[in-house]
This record gives C-alpha cells, structure tokens and sequence, in this order.
C-alpha cells in the first residue's frame, strides 16, 4: 500500500524524505515522489517505478529545500505513471498533497469542482483534497489549516494525508481517517510516516493519530487537533522498537533475516508468558477465567497469512478448551450475514493490524455487541485501539512483504491463548499444561535445527523451482501448514501452488498429479492415526508419478522410501509441529524464489499491509 513521510525541521528534507521512502519499500508501490518548500514555492519530483527512478530524477534537476513530504503510490485510481504519482497539487502549484486511502466520494467532488473551473491532471481520487483545499481558501477560509478541515469534513472515505503549503513556512499537515499515520518527536525535529520503522532512527517519541484528527507539526512542536479545530492532549509513546531492527544485519533479504529471526523471537515470546513455575501467563488478556467458563464460542477473523494462523488457532482450541471455534476470511465475513451473538469472543489476527477487511470484520463484531481480542504485532495500530483485549505477538518490525516471524508468532500466540483457556475452563489438567508448555519450549531449538540445514533445502528448491506449479498437502493441524507453504511459494517465486488437506487430494487435485508434478507432503510423525492416513495420501502421490518431496520426522525410513526428496525436522509434537515444519517451507519458497530471480522483499502486485479492501 502507499508509503507516507513528511519532516520539519533545519534539515535538506530531500534526503530525510528518500531515505524514509526507501524505508518503506516493502510496503508495495510503483510509482514516488516527494514535494518541499524552497524560496520559490513548492518545488516536487515524481516518478514511476522504483526510488531509484526518483533519484536519477532528483539527480538531473536538483531539489532542495524544507520542510517536505513524500509518497510511494500503490495504484488504485488510475495507472502508474508520473501523473498519477503523489503529491498532487492544486490549480495554483502552492498546495501539495500525498495521500494513502481512498476518496470514495472523489468522482462528485470533482464534478462539483469542475463546474466551479477547476481541471484536474490525474485520474486519482486524491487529486480533489488540493482542489478542495483551493477552493475552500477562494471561498474565504481565513487559513491553511481552516481549509484543509473544512475540505476534509467533505471527504468521505479513507486517508492518511500530508499536506505541504507554499504560503506557510515551515508547517507540515497531517490528517488520518482509517488509514495509518503516526507522528514521530525527535531533537527538533519532526515526522510523519505510515509506520514507525521507515523514521525509527530520528525520533524518541511517537503520536498514534486517530480517526477524524490533524497534527500540525513545525519546528515549535506538534499540535493534534479535530476536525472542528478543538486541540487534542495525546499521549506521546517511547519508541519502543531497536533502529537495527529495520536493517538487513547483513542477510540478502529482509526475508531471510527474518526466517532466521524465528528462534530468537519465538523463545522471548515464550519466556513473557511464562510463569516462573512455567505456568501459561497472560497478562494483558483482560478477561477473567470466569468468563471464559461461560464462553460458549469463538470466532477469529483474518486474512492471508494471518487466516491460517486462524485455522491452526481453530484447531487448536478446539482440541484444548472444548469451544465450538469458527474462521472466517475477514473480505467475506464482512459481506455474510454472521450470526453471532454477544457471548461469542471475537478473535482478529493481524500482523500489521491495519488490514482494511479485518478491521472492518472488528467492527461488525463489536456492533454485534462481542468482546474483541486481537492477537498483532504493531503496537499502536487500528486493530490494538478498537479491541477489549491484545494478544501481542512481540515478533518485531516485520519488513519482508511475505510473512515469516509474524506467522510463527501467531501460531505461538494461539499456542499460549489456548492453554490458559483450556486451564481456565479446567479443561486441561496442570500435568497436561505442564506438558505442552513443555513441548512448546522445545520449539524454537527444533527451528534451529530446521535453519541449520537450509542448504539442503536450497538443493530441493533449486531441483523443482521450475515447473509451473505444486501442491502442498497436509492434514489436521498441518493443513495450515499445507496453505501457507503453497501461499509462501506463490507469493516470491510466482511459481503457481496449490494447498490442500491431504484427505480431500482424491476429490480433485489429484488429477493433476503426473510425473513433472512436485507434491510437498507435510508427513512429520504422529502418535495417532493422523501419520497413517498422511502416508496413504502419500502412497497415492506415488502410484501417479508424483514427484513427492517430504517433510518428515528425523531417521523416518517409511517416508525416505517414498520420496523422491526428503527435509528432515527433529521430533515435535503434533500440536506444535505446525511452528516447525513452516519454516521449512518458508525456506523452500524463499530458495526458489532466488532460483527463479524475483525480487523477494517487495513481490510484485503485493502489499505488505493492505489497507484498502
Ligand atoms: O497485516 P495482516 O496480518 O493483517 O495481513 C494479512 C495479509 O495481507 C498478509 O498475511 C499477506 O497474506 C502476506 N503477504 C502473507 O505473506
């Protein structure tokens, strides 16, 4: 989605706005530009495609000048092109605007606009707020900021908006309406940004905007208002993520530096909610275990990736706490008629808590009247401030656009969720809790392990990277796992996967198994029954030719003498083999995606948080 940066302060704001953009990269975006004062009124460069594209801009017609604002635009209203790309600016060129959201009601305005003798450049949607700002100073707003609030009071729909005037030095605008914007305090200095790792290494302190504000930023300091021009007292939060955290720390990728992240984050994940006595603590649940004991359903909403952190939590719950636990895909439970009733908990999944179809899933629950818990990662983001109770997955700064770390730590939150619910109900005893904290500790050296042996990994995926597609089967608790291989693959190598529950393989996509076709079976051992049919599944992969690539419990002779290629993990217990065996697929898509040369960190057409629906 679009990236926004804005500074104030004595700096060039050239470089301070490119390096911010160049921050967020990863949140997906075709075209960029930025605007500034300079002593001749605004000055901008735009440009489609990469920064670089902007720099070799910036390079041949030099810019200077401060404060400033920048955008990298992900389009939606109108192609890439220079045009299209942000900031847009009024009739006059002294009002310069960058937005990310949607203008829902742009196309009556512009009308409205056009008949007033305004023309318009682009075919964006943003393109009306300079224009309306325009006409709102024509029409007698005594300033700026009047203008830009009483434009805003006609726009309808979804912005984080910077806003850049010629005739007002050293003043910065922003303004937030369901798209993300925070405002960043350094020494003197001041920032906007869409999130806290493109600015983190300038600034001490940060201002979560809300819905319906604007923050007045100049060198004086910060000013947060509402849209009737009432100042707003706002809590100033310490940064609390580390600069390095947004740093490559030498791997290739942010992607891999984050695979590789899993065991650390998954550990302090674990070790803050553990008791000393190895008790399953929560601290911030907010629900007492009274509740929990009359609770009689469970409902988790989420998208991509963060919907099969659902299904494993579904499961999971479902085998520790004796709940009925449902899932819905946050774009179609908005749209369903969900009968939910007000003893239901919501639970919303999200790593960047700004996914448009999620919150708005939220807030259907929350009309319904339902406690909400939210398990995230962003501290500060939509979904943390409308929900009764966090779950924080604690996995850091996450800036490859394929989740890894978020994923794991979803399914660890879950992990954690479950067994104090199912303490809580007096479901589990304290022999049963004490035992799979057990096994759950277990897991973060069992993804050592897994990490340890990527290069025979990266022998696999160099062998199958490039037939046009494979199938990933697993069963109960890794048919999840099953999903988010295939989701993996698809997202960075392009190459087109399929996830399946391995039981439903002889209902249809086993017509397409022949012998070019790869089939990833996630058949790590079990006690149960579960091992058995997962290994008939994969003799049936074998009968046709399949090209079967395992994943199997270390020294499992059974699977080695069907598979063509095996990885091996160490024994996990099923519960939580699902933490374990993803990272393999994770490497096994990032492997070949490096095989097939694609641009791993920032996949085409992606975003990282999709914040339009
Ligand atoms: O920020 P969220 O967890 O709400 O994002 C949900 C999905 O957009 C996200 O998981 C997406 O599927 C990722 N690209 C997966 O790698």
């Amino acid at each position: 989605m679009c990236g926004i940066v804005g500074y104030v302060g004595e700096r060039d704001a050239v470089p301070v706005l490119l390096e911010g953009l160049r921050r967020l990269e990863y949140r997906g975006y075709d075209s960029a530009g930025i605007a500034v004062q300079t002593p001749d009124g605004l000055g901008w460069r735009k440009s489609v495609g990469r920064l670089t594209e902007l720099e070799q801009a910036l390079a041949a017609n030099e810019l200077h000048g401060r404060p400033g604002i920048g955008h990298t635009r992900w389009a939606t209203h109108g192609e890439p092109s220079t045009t299209n790309s942000h900031p847009h600016l009024d009739g006059t060129g002294r009002i310069a605007v960058v937005h990310n959201g949607i203008i829902e009601n742009y196309q009556a305005l512009r009308d409205a606009l056009g008949a007033c003798g305004h023309t318009f450049q682009s075919d964006t949607d943003t393109e009306v707020l300079p224009h309306l700002i325009e006409a709102e100073l024509a029409q007698g707003a005594p300033d700026s900021e009047t203008a830009l609030r009483q434009a805003l009071q006609q726009a309808r729909g979804a912005y984080a908006l910077g806003v850049l005037f010629a005739d007002q030095p050293d003043t910065v605008y922003a303004a937030r309406l369901g798209s993300p914007l925070i405002v960043g305090i350094g020494d003197g200095e001041y920032f906007i940004a869409s999130d806290v790792p493109a600015i983190v290494k300038h600034i001490r302190e940060v201002i979560y905007l809300n819905d319906g504000e604007i923050a007045v930023l100049t060198p004086d300091g910060v000013t947060v208002k509402n849209l009737e021009g009432e100042v707003i007292e706002h809590k100033r939060h310490p940064v609390a993520i580390a600069p390095e955290a947004a740093e490559r720390a030498g791997f290739e990728t942010f992607m891999l530096k984050e695979i590789h992240e899993q065991p650390r984050v998954l550990r302090s994940l674990l070790e803050s909610h553990l008791t000393d006595t190895d008790r399953v603590h929560i601290p911030d649940i907010g629900f007492s275990d009274d509740y929990f004991q009359l609770l009689r359903r469970i409902m988790i909403v989420s998208c991509g990736t963060a919907y099969h952190a659902a299904m494993y939590g579904k499961f999971l719950l479902e085998h520790l706490t004796g709940l009925a636990v449902e899932t819905d895909l946050g774009s179609e439970f908005r749209y369903r008629s969900p009968r939910i009733e007000r003893d239901t908990l919501f639970v919303a999944v999200s790593q960047s808590g700004e996914t448009a179809d999620t919150l708005a899933s939220l807030r259907l629950a929350r009309e319904m009247k339902c406690k909400v818990c939210s398990i995230c990662n962003v501290v500060g983001s939509s979904l943390v401030r409308e929900s009764d109770s966090i779950l924080y997955t604690e996995a850091g700064p996450e800036i490859g656009v394929a989740s890894t770390k978020a994923y794991t730590a979803q399914l660890l939150a879950f992990a954690l969720f479950s067994i104090h619910v199912g303490r809580a109900r007096g479901e589990l005893s304290d022999a049963r809790a004490a035992a799979l904290v057990k096994a759950l500790a277990a897991v973060p050296d069992a993804i050592h392990y897994v990490l340890e042996r990527a290069d025979r990994i990266r022998a696999i995926a160099d062998k199958h990277h490039d037939g046009p597609s494979a199938l990933y089967l697993g069963r109960r608790f890794n048919y999840p796992t099953a999903l988010e291989g295939a989701l993996k693959n698809k997202e960075i190598s392009y190459q087109h996967a399929e996830g399946y529950a391995a039981g439903e393989m002889k209902h249809g996509p086993i017509a397409l198994i022949n012998e070019y076709m790869p089939v990833i079976c996630v058949c790590t051992q079990t006690d149960d029954e579960v091992y058995d049919k997962m290994i008939s599944n994969v003799r049936e992969v074998e009968a046709r030719h399949g090209r079967i690539i395992a994943l199997a419990t270390d020294g499992d002779r059974q699977v080695a003498d069907l598979a063509e290629d095996i990885i091996y993990v160490p024994p996990i217990s099923e519960e939580f083999s699902p933490l374990v065996n993803v990272v393999a697929l994770q490497l096994l898509a990032y492997y070949a995606a490096q095989a097939r040369g694609t641009d791993i960190d920032k996949p085409r057409n992606l975003a990282k948080s999709v914040t339009v629906e």
